[in-house]
């Protein structure tokens, strides 16, 4: 707990910073990392959490520039993992929230009534260049993996892919600190996540062929490790071609009538 964040890229006026540990190791939610993009006097939060993780990572920002310097809270999703903190941070800055387009109605639902109001920037479907102080954010589509509008983040300087959902991890947020640079050891902890959130074979192919066309020297997936290194990053490319998942699993044998039942009491499913 509360160890520094990740210094993932800095030079003399851009930092990408992430926060992996934020939340209690033997807690019940599951571990996730916060990013935080400074550009100058101004900066951006991608996919700023749930409640748990706000307080650190609204105090790690202010060491960069004021919280009222912050421009966005970037959000690649409308989850509890990704927003649920939203009503705190609009109330803390002045920033404004990024976020697709179809989610755009449904986050004030996060907030105190009014909190959004002229202050969410729907994303259209085909994403966006986003002008953050001298630099620019990448918001490419990324629907389907897993949300139905989702958007990951290219930082063109640090050359990082904020991948949200995809490339996930389950493991510690000591571990998560860890860059991945082989990725074979590595399939084992992303395979049953992926193989269930991620809809379909056909939109990670899709992915894949415009991810392909970008530089990126890191992935940064919103829980678990990044990915480093060019042989890594394309071994995460291959893997994802190859993998059924989503929809290319479920059939007739997934929509039956129920007839197990829950154990309120022990909170167990009884076949
Ligand atoms: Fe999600
Ligand atoms: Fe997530």
């Amino acid at each position: 707990m509360s160890l520094e964040p990740v210094e993932l890229y800095r030079d003399k006026r851009h930092i990408c910073l992430m926060f992996s540990d934020l939340i209690e190791e033997d807690g019940a939610a599951v571990q996730a990392n916060q990013f935080l993009i400074v550009d100058g006097d101004t900066g951006a939060i991608l996919d700023p959490g749930g409640n748990l993780a706000f307080n650190e990572l609204f105090m790690g920002m202010t060491k960069y520039f004021p919280p009222s310097r912050l421009s966005y809270l970037v959000a690649s999703h409308a989850d509890p993992d990704i927003i649920a903190s939203l009503d705190r941070w609009m109330t803390s800055t002045k920033a404004q929230l990024v976020i697709s387009r179809i989610w755009e109605r449904f986050a004030p639902h996060f907030t105190k009534v009014g909190k959004t109001e002229n202050r969410v920037i729907g994303v259209p479907d085909q994403g966006a260049q986003l002008p953050l102080g001298q630099s620019v954010l990448h918001l490419l589509p990324a629907h389907f993996m897993h949300a139905e509008g989702n958007f990951h983040f290219y930082d063109p300087i640090s050359k990082i892919l904020f991948s949200g959902d995809l490339g996930v991890s389950m493991m510690s947020g000591t571990e998560a600190r860890e860059p991945v640079t082989d990725l074979l050891p590595h399939i084992a902890r992303m395979e049953g996540f992926h193989r269930r959130y991620m809809v379909s074979n056909k939109i990670l192919r899709l992915w894949t062929r415009m991810a392909r066309q970008l530089d990126v020297a890191m992935i940064v997936p919103q829980h678990g490790a990044p990915i480093k290194g060019t042989q890594a990053i394309n071994d995460f490319y291959n893997w994802l071609d190859g993998l059924a998942c989503g929809i290319d699993l479920f059939d007739e044998r997934s929509y039956q009538l129920p007839t197990g039942r829950i154990d309120p009491v022990s909170r167990q499913f009884r076949p």
